[in-house]
């Protein structure tokens, strides 16, 4: 290549300089082939120079003693020559090429293309010897108009192989990528990089974070570069459902609906770690895809319900519930109370931005599950506390049943409102009976039952104890219907007659047998 080139032209070099020396060629042939070589008269190439520009080739020889000094380029096009009668140039190259007499330099202005190409330099010193220098000149096309051009408009995150090329005008073009001022670097795998006369960035299953950006392109060769206009990519995520129920359920894209009345398909396109939204609809007969302008909204997580851990009492307690997310931005919350919605009352107080809520003093109605759902067009999280309040004993009653007339036996149930439950204790004419279940059932009702009975509830928690009497008459005279015997007439009477019979029918036939 170079080496047999530069050979070559020295040879025609040679062959010019005969012309002009009348110098024979056997004299050189005398020489020592270093000197012929003339490796050392020009420096080492190739020299770059940009189209319409100018280019000076200097040469090492200080300045010679000289009979001539020729410049010619390519096969044996000659350029100028410097000798005894001052420097000539070639008419092709007037007012393009100038040559100094001292040390040989040639400048060459308005560089065209045609222009690159090997450039010879041979010196014929006074003593008879010659010296040869060849040089290239790389005419290059300025650099310009650098762009980076997708494969796709948009992409879809881990599903799309998005591939980014690069051109741009010039010459001898070598291609650099960067992400902001971060150089984009192939791994061969994910991310490859093919260079050629443009360049292309491959990037499979594209991140969102791949493409944030902006993207650069820089074309530059030995002398000039241009960087591209910011490239951007919209990578979108996954689509979400949730988000997508979103899309149909919200004013917004009411507006839409009326915009787009055959919309087949509309979603919210989501991620995570984005903080933007956008909402794209398409229209199923025209294709036709709009996007909505992004919206803010994070993705609601970490919800977290917090109440209080210690024990709470009815009526002496106040509790604060609170409701925090780890992340999100949150546009409505609702509170619920074991299911429904919980308005404000005078003893429960929502905090200004409803994250926290009052309630004092706690009655026994407020305990339950608290939930607090955090909502925003993009996500929703929920969490619950449940409030346990102890109470009570409270609204102590006893319940007489004596509606089972064949067993005589009375049965008293001892009704309590308590949290925990409460012990109870059952006293007859105040004496301790032993009975601590909430019934106590007496037995084949006699005179000797009939008395005042107690039942007595104990909260171990709240520390309080409430009771309640009742008093019980067993007799069979039924006596308490007839102390307001004034109303009674003849019909009761008999009535009443034949119901003490009865009753002291079956009592006799009764304890007979015991
Ligand atoms: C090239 O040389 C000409 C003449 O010497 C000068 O006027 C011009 O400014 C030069 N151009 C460049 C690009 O150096
Ligand atoms: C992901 O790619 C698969 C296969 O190319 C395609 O069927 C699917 O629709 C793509 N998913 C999205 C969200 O574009
Ligand atoms: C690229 O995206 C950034 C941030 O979203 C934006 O500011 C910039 O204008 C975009 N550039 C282009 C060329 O779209
Ligand atoms: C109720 O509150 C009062 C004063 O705030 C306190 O002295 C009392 O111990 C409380 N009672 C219970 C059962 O916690
Ligand atoms: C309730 O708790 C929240 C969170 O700890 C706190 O910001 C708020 O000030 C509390 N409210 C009251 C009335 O103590
Ligand atoms: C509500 O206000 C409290 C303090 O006033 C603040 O700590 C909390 O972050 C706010 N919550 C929301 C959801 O704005
Ligand atoms: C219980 O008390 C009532 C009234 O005080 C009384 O009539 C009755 O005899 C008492 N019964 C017993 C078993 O002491």
């Amino acid at each position: 290549g170079v080496r047999s080139s530069r050979q070559k032209y020295a040879n025609k070099g040679l062959t010019t300089l005969y012309k002009h020396s009348n110098i024979s060629p056997c004299f050189f042939l005398l020489l020592p082939s270093g000197v012929c070589a003339g490796q050392d008269v020009l420096p080492p190439g190739p020299v770059d120079a940009i189209a319409g520009g100018n280019v000076t080739f200097t040469t090492q020889v200080g300045t010679p003693d000289y009979i001539a000094m020729v410049w010619n380029f390519g096969s044996g096009q000659h350029v100028a020559t410097a000798s005894s009668q001052g420097v000539k140039v070639n008419t092709k190259y007037a007012g393009r090429a100038q040559m100094d007499s001292k040390n040989g330099y040639l400048t060459l202005t308005s560089l065209v293309s045609e222009d690159s190409g090997i450039y010879t330099i041979s010196i014929v010193l006074s003593d008879g010897t010659t010296n040869d220098g060849t040089i290239e000149l790389r005419v290059l096309k300025p650099v310009s108009d650098a762009i980076i051009k997708s494969n796709l408009p948009e992409a879809i995150e881990h599903n799309s192989t998005v591939v980014l090329n690069c051109s741009a005008k010039g010459s001898f073009l070598k291609f650099t990528w960067t992400n902001g001022t971060t150089p984009i670097v192939a791994d061969g795998k994910r991310l490859t990089l093919a260079q050629g006369t443009s360049s292309m960035l491959t990037i499979t299953d594209v991140f969102r974070t791949d493409l944030l950006g902006p993207i650069y392109c820089t074309a530059a060769n030995n002398l000039q570069m241009n960087k591209s206009p910011p490239f951007n990519l919209t990578v979108y995520c996954e689509y979400c459902t949730h988000s997508a129920e979103f899309c149909l359920a919200t004013p917004p894209i009411q507006e839409w609906t009326g915009l787009y009345p055959h919309r087949s398909r509309s979603s919210w396109l989501a991620c995570t770690a984005v903080e933007e939204y956008t909402c794209r609809a398409q229209n199923a007969k025209t294709q036709r895809t709009v996007t909505s302008s992004g919206v803010s909204f994070s993705v609601i997580s970490g919800v977290k319900v917090t109440g209080p851990t210690d024990i709470l009492i009815a009526g002496n307690s106040s509790a604060n519930i609170s409701c925090q997310a780890t992340a999100g931005t949150v546009q409505t919350m609702i509170w619920l109370k074991d299911g429904t919605a919980l308005a404000p009352s005078s003893h429960r107080v929502f905090s200004n931005n409803q994250s926290s809520l009052l309630i004092s003093p706690l009655s026994r109605e407020d305990g339950g599950e608290y939930t607090c759902q955090l909502i925003n067009p993009v996500s929703s999280g929920k969490a619950s506390y449940t409030m346990v309040v102890n109470y009570g004993p409270e609204a102590v009653k006893v319940k007489i049943d004596r509606d089972v007339p064949e067993k005589h036996d009375v049965t008293l149930t001892c009704l309590v409102l308590s949290f925990p439950p409460a012990a109870l204790t059952w006293k007859f004419n105040g004496t301790v009976t032993g009975t601590t279940t909430d019934k106590y059932v007496i037995k084949g009702a006699a005179d000797t039952k009939s008395g005042t009975y107690t039942c007595e509830a104990y909260n171990a928690v709240t520390g309080k104890t409430t009771s309640e009497n009742t008093t019980v008459s067993v007799k069979p005279e039924v006596d308490n219907g007839l102390s307001d015997g004034a109303i009674a007439g003849i019909v009761i009477a008999v009535i009443v007659a034949m119901c003490v019979a009865i009753v002291l029918c079956s009592l006799t036939s009764r304890s007979g047998p015991g």
